[in-house]
């Protein structure tokens, strides 16, 4: 499987937003992607198969740590492990100790995946999405790792 990765970049929004709407039930909208490639401490990568885009993630530095704020697959291309490497890009690229993410409750698929990679739940936020849904706070910590 030929995969590689790259900076996500404004021209590529169109792509991603296609995915995006496949993949999520509520969707970033083409204004969230754009306010986000243009702030200076996010870090945007995409993930490509044969040289199409199959995901992508977006991620806000801080000094102390990241907080991943999106990070998708194309629904055709999961659970073939593209998810975990672009994880694992992310994670060399930010040079992160720490990275939190925050999930809606029923996403299922993705607290497994959280968990498979080392996630732990720290925190819910009761009612924090505007349909009303709980957030878990999960961290992924890499001196927890090394200790
Ligand atoms: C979450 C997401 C990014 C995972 O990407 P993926 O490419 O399917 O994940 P991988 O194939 O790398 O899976 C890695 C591990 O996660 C776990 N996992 C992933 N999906 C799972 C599921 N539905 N059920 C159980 N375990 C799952 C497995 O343990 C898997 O390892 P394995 O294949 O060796 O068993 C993908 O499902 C997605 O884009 N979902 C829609 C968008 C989304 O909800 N993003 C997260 C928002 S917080």
């Amino acid at each position: 499987m030929n995969v590689s990765f790259r900076i996500f970049d404004k021209q590529d929004i169109d792509a991603v937003l296609a995915i995006e709407q496949l993949a999520y039930e509520i969707p970033w909208n083409r204004a969230q992607f754009s306010q986000s490639l243009v702030n200076p401490n996010t870090l945007a990568h995409l993930i490509l198969k044969e040289n199409q885009i199959v995901g992508y993630s977006v991620a806000l530095q801080t000094p102390d740590f990241t907080d991943l704020l999106n990070i998708c697959i194309h629904p055709k291309f999961q659970h073939q492990g593209l998810g975990g490497q672009l994880f694992d890009y992310l994670l060399s690229e930010s040079g992160a100790r720490s990275i939190f993410i925050e999930v809606r409750a029923s996403n299922r698929n993705a607290l497994f995946f959280y968990k498979k990679l080392g996630f732990e739940l720290i925190n819910i936020r009761k009612k924090y999405y505007s349909d009303g849904e709980d957030a878990k706070i999960l961290r992924f910590s890499i001196s927890d790792k090394l200790e």
